[in-house]
């Protein structure tokens, strides 16, 4: 039977988001219908409201989730009514060219729900990264819903469904963060601290956090920078080296997509370093670097989609972590609110004010 739930959805490029009614389908063979505790408010969520990530309005909004499976569909084994899930935007197949070399965190072909929740009036809605969270209830693949420990708070829990896992992840999968490295995060939003977090988490002796705000350069430290530079104070390539021995850091974390901090990175790092790009660019910038520096320098320069996160792997790891008292994850939620609230939790990511602000159902 087909249940109807409240949601907030886009409905055009640039339009504020509003609170709809949204019609959530029975699920079908290989789906499962989750009941939403928490769901933080992401930039990609504004990314689809800005109409930076394509065109196909109207967009059941949130993505960084974690709730409860209310109901399974047929040849579903994995998960239960009942269990506490986070939800995943990589549910992998098993069957690509990705996953057939065994690297199944690279998957190509990840699955979504089959079935499309739809609007009262039958207009199907693109569930933002093939979830649709800010919703009581929504419809996603099964693969989607990773069982963790439920003793963890969900608003808390959610948030490793995107831009926590994607930060931990930079550092510890992309990048290969290990014991006494030299590290340095450009740009310390919630993914930049997340990298930090994984940094530390990962035994790294200096971490540096590069940011053009104080206010992030005092919360970075609470994630375990040893050390901050304000980049729109002092060079932060000059910082980082000196903060290196005149070297530059082991691995160097670009947490923002944008040209001339991935030059900085390019530069603060040590010969054979790493540099992870994590950042989302938009597809108007370009990069310029001296090729005879990219070879001369050697080492790596990594992309990290999703912090490489493999999720059946990643979030019941990292959750108890963190129920064991090594992994703050709490510090990410800035503030609870609302279903109504998404909008002004816009505004409030847009200036810098909040980390995360989770929706709580
Ligand atoms: N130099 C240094 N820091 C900068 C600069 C700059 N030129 N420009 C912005 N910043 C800082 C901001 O002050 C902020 O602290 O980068 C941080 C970006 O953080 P958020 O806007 O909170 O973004 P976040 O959620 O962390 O995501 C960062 O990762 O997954 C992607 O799409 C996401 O591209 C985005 C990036
Ligand atoms: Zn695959
Ligand atoms: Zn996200």
């Amino acid at each position: 039977m087909t249940i109807s739930v409240q949601g907030v959805v886009s409905r055009g490029k640039g339009e504020p988001v509003q609170i709809a009614e949204v019609l959530v389908p029975e699920p079908g063979p290989g789906e499962a219908l989750v009941r939403v505790q928490a769901c933080g408010v992401c930039h990609t969520d504004l990314h689809y409201k800005m109409g930076g990530i394509g065109d196909d309005y109207p967009y059941l909004l949130g993505h960084e989730a974690a709730g409860v499976v209310e109901a399974v569909g047929d040849n579903v084994t994995d998960v239960a009514p009942g269990d506490f899930v986070i939800l995943n935007w990589r549910a992998v197949c098993g069957q690509c060219r990705a996953c057939k070399r065994g690297r199944p965190w690279y998957c190509f072909a990840t699955h979504n729900a089959t079935q499309k929740m739809t609007l009262a009036d039958g207009t199907p809605l693109s569930p933002a990264l093939g979830i649709g969270a800010f919703a009581e209830k929504t419809l996603v693949a099964a693969g989607q819903c990773t069982k963790v420990n439920p003793a963890i708070a969900p608003a808390t829990a959610g948030l490793l469904g995107c831009g926590v896992m994607a930060g931990i992840g930079a550092a510890i999968n992309t990048g290969g963060v290990t014991r006494g490295d030299t590290v340095a995060v450009i740009g310390c939003g919630g993914v930049g601290d997340a990298a930090i977090l994984g940094a530390r988490l990962a035994g790294a002796k200096t971490i540096i956090a590069v940011d053009i705000d104080d206010r992030k350069l005092e919360w970075a430290k609470e994630f375990g920078a040893t050390h901050t530079i304000n980049s729109r104070s002092s060079d932060a390539v000059e910082g980082i080296r000196d903060l290196t021995g005149g070297f530059g850091a082991d691995v160097v974390v670009e947490a923002i997509g944008r040209p001339e901090t991935y030059k900085q990175a390019f530069f603060a790092r040590d010969l054979a370093g790493v540099v992870v790009l994590v950042g989302v660019p938009t597809p108007d910038m370009q990069l310029d670097l001296p090729l005879l520096e990219v070879f001369g320098r050697g080492g790596a320069l990594k992309s990290s989609w999703y912090g490489d996160c493999l999720p059946s792997r990643d979030f019941p790891m990292l959750v108890d972590l963190h129920l064991d008292g090594r992994l703050p994850l709490e510090k990410f939620v800035s503030e609870t609110i609302g279903l109504g609230d998404v909008e002004a939790a816009f505004t409030k990511m847009e200036h810098g004010d909040v980390l995360r602000s989770v929706v709580i159902f």
